[in-house]
């Protein structure tokens, strides 16, 4: 096995204290998905989803990685072939655990966005609507999260991995939401071996070779360890 590409959701930052978006009280329970995850949304009323953001990057901020981040961290060190870590998550658990290499293909807490220019640069850690752009000087500032009905980052380099994946690994999402839970059809379509570790079988679970049913902290160091030890 020489190329393992790993895509996170939600449930690996879980047990860090940050909340999934599917669960019972979870994200999508108590705010509307389109008042504050979409572009119309922001138009409507900007102060509000950029308050909601600044609070989930002040939770995130004091949020510690878990052994979870730490197992894939150490991966992605000790592995003799080469892993790509993909993550919908917007949090920075995984480079505070030590990962180097993340896609962050949702965007990120830590960056802001111009909505005009497309200028990109890291976000303060509390953002008010209507900042300007550094680069442009308008007042078009928004935090660097890709909304639903926007294009996802780094979609070719990540289809590019994936066709060239031996194994495929899905962490603690639960499939719901597209491209990304399409990437296991696409791995299975060029040969990989696909493993999802999760609470419960995801939404696109019967796609796998191999499922690890637990939480992440206890499936992941185990996996890693069975993976360094071969
Ligand atoms: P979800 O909240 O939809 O799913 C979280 C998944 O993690 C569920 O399948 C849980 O069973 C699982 N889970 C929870 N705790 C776990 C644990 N300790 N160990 C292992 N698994 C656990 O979150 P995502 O699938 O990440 O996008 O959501 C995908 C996207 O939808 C997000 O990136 C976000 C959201 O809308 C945007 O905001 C653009």
């Amino acid at each position: 096995m020489q190329k393992i590409v790993i895509l996170t959701g939600a449930g690996i930052s879980a047990e860090s204290g940050l909340g999934t978006f599917r669960a019972e009280g979870g994200l999508w329970a108590e705010h509307r998905i389109e008042d504050v995850a979409t572009p119309e949304g922001f138009a409507r009323n900007p102060k509000l989803v950029v308050d909601f953001y600044n609070a989930r990057r002040a939770q995130a901020a004091e949020a510690e990685p878990n052994a979870g981040h730490l197992a894939l961290s150490r991966l992605e060190k000790d592995f003799a072939g080469e892993v790509v870590l993909v993550t919908q998550n917007v949090d920075d658990l995984h480079e505070k655990a030590g990962s180097r290499r993340v896609m962050h293909m949702h965007g990120a807490l830590k960056g802001a966005l111009c909505g005009r220019c497309e200028h990109r640069w890291e976000a303060p850690l509390v953002m008010a609507p209507g900042d300007s752009c550094p680069q442009c000087t308008q007042p078009a500032a928004r935090p660097d999260i890709v909304w639903f009905g926007e294009m996802p980052y780094d979609m070719e380099q990540i289809y590019e991995h994936l066709s060239e994946a031996d194994l495929f690994v899905s962490i603690g999402t639960s499939g719901n939401v597209y491209p990304a839970a399409g990437f296991v059809s696409e791995a299975r379509r060029h040969g990989a071996r696909c493993m999802e570790f999760n609470l419960e079988p995801s939404a696109v679970g019967g796609l796998f070779n191999d499922i690890r049913i637990g939480p992440a902290t206890q499936t992941l160091p185990e996996w890693v360890a069975e993976v360094l030890a071969n």
